[in-house]
C-alpha cells in the first residue's frame, strides 16, 4: 500500500517541442536525453481510504490532477497520498516533472502491486509528462511514441554536464502550454520537427561513436533551433535571460580557446554545458564568473528510476 521511487531528471540533445495528439501525449518527433546523477527525485505514494488526493513537492501541497490522470491510466482507484523531494534546487526553475513523473509512475505501480514491465512504467510516467518517458529507462533514453526505451547505458561515456542556473527571472510559460502555443502559431514548426527528425539519427550515430564536437554541435544546434521556433510563436515565448546569452558567449570563446564544451538549454534560462570529465573545472570556472550565473550544478550520467526497499 506504500512505496517509494528515485528517478533522475533527463536532459534532452534532441529535444522535444510539439505533440502529435495531445490527448495520448505522444510527440511530433522522436527525442534523445540522458538522465543526470545529481537532479534526483524520490517520491512515496501511499494508497489508502484518505478523503481526498494530496500532492506535496518539497513539504509543500501541489495541484494532484496531474498525478490523478496517471493513476487512474494505471487503473488504481484508491486515494493517494504522493509525497515527492527533489534534491536540487526547484526554486531555481530545473526541471522537476521528468524525475517527479517516473518516480510516481514506479512508486504508485509498486504501493498497488502492480506488476508491469519497464515499457509500461515509462509509458504510465509519459500521462504525467512527456519527457518522464524517458526518466524512467534512464541512460541514454529515445521516446518516440507510447514509451521510451535506453539505447545506451549511462556508462557507455563519462561526460560532464554543468548546469549554470541563470537567475530566476520572471515566471515562464510552462513546456506544456508553451509547445502547444508554438505549434499552433510558429511559421518556422514544420521545419523545426522536420530537423529533430534528422537529428535523431546523425545524434545516435555520433553518440555510438562517442563523437563530443560533433554531439555537442548538434545538440547545441538543436536547442537553438527549438528556440528560435518558440520565439517565432504569437505571442512569442523568450526564455532567455541575459546571463542565457552570456553563458554561450563564454562557452563559445572557451572553445575557441581549446576547451570543448557546447551548450543546451530547455524551456527556461539556464544553460548546460555539455563537456569531457577532464574540462569541467576549466568550464564550471568561466560559467560561474558569468554574471547573473547564482549556481553551479556539475551532474555525470545516471540510470533509469527504481523502487527503493
Ligand atoms: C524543452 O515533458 O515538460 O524540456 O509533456 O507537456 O509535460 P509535457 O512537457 P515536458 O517538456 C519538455 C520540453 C523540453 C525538451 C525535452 O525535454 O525534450
Amino acid at each position: 500500500m506504500k512505496a517509494t521511487a528515485v528517478a533522475h531528471a533527463n536532459i534532452a540533445l534532441v529535444k522535444y517541442w510539439g505533440k502529435r495528439d495531445e490527448a495520448r501525449m505522444l510527440p511530433e518527433a522522436a527525442s534523445l536525453s540522458l538522465a543526470l546523477d545529481r537532479l534526483r527525485t524520490t517520491t512515496t505514494v501511499e494508497l489508502g481510504d484518505f478523503s481526498a488526493d494530496s500532492f506535496t513537492l518539497d513539504s509543500r501541497a501541489e495541484d494532484p490532477s496531474r498525478a490523478r490522470a496517471l493513476l487512474d491510466a494505471a487503473g488504481i482507484r484508491q486515494r493517494a497520498r504522493i509525497e515527492s523531494r527533489n534534491e536540487f534546487p526547484t526554486a531555481a526553475g530545473l526541471a522537476s516533472s521528468a524525475s517527479g513523473f517516473a518516480a510516481l509512475a514506479v512508486a504508485a505501480a509498486a504501493a498497488a502491486g502492480l506488476r508491469k514491465t519497464p515499457e509500461e512504467l515509462s509509458a504510465l510516467a509519459r500521462l504525467g509528462s512527456g519527457s518522464a518517458a524517458r526518466s524512467v529507462p534512464g541512460g541514454w533514453a529515445v521516446w518516440e511514441n507510447e514509451s521510451a526505451r535506453q539505447v545506451f547505458s549511462p556508462t557507455h561515456w563519462d561526460l560532464r554536464f554543468c548546469i549554470a542556473v541563470c537567475a530566476d527571472g520572471e515566471k515562464q510559460v510552462g513546456s506544456r502550454d508553451g509547445m502547444r502555443s508554438t505549434r499552433e502559431t510558429s511559421p518556422y514548426h514544420g521545419a523545426w520537427i522536420a530537423q529533430c527528425r534528422r537529428d535523431l539519427p546523425a545524434a545516435l550515430h555520433l553518440l555510438a561513436a562517442r563523437d563530443l564536437p560533433g554531439l555537442g554541435a548538434l545538440a547545441e544546434r538543436n536547442a537553438l533551433r527549438m528556440h528560435a521556433d518558440a520565439l517565432a510563436a504569437d505571442p512569442p515565448l523568450l526564455y532567455w535571460q541575459p546571463a542565457t546569452i552570456a553563458c554561450l558567449q563564454a562557452l563559445r570563446a572557451l572553445r575557441s580557446s581549446g576547451v570543448q564544451a557546447w551548450p543546451t538549454i530547455d524551456a527556461g534560462p539556464h544553460v548546460v554545458a555539455i563537456c569531457a570529465p577532464a574540462d569541467a573545472d576549466a568550464v564550471e570556472g568561466r560559467l560561474r564568473s558569468v554574471p547573473g550565473v547564482t549556481e553551479l550544478l556539475r551532474c555525470a550520467p545516471a540510470g533509469g528510476a527504481t523502487l527503493l526497499p
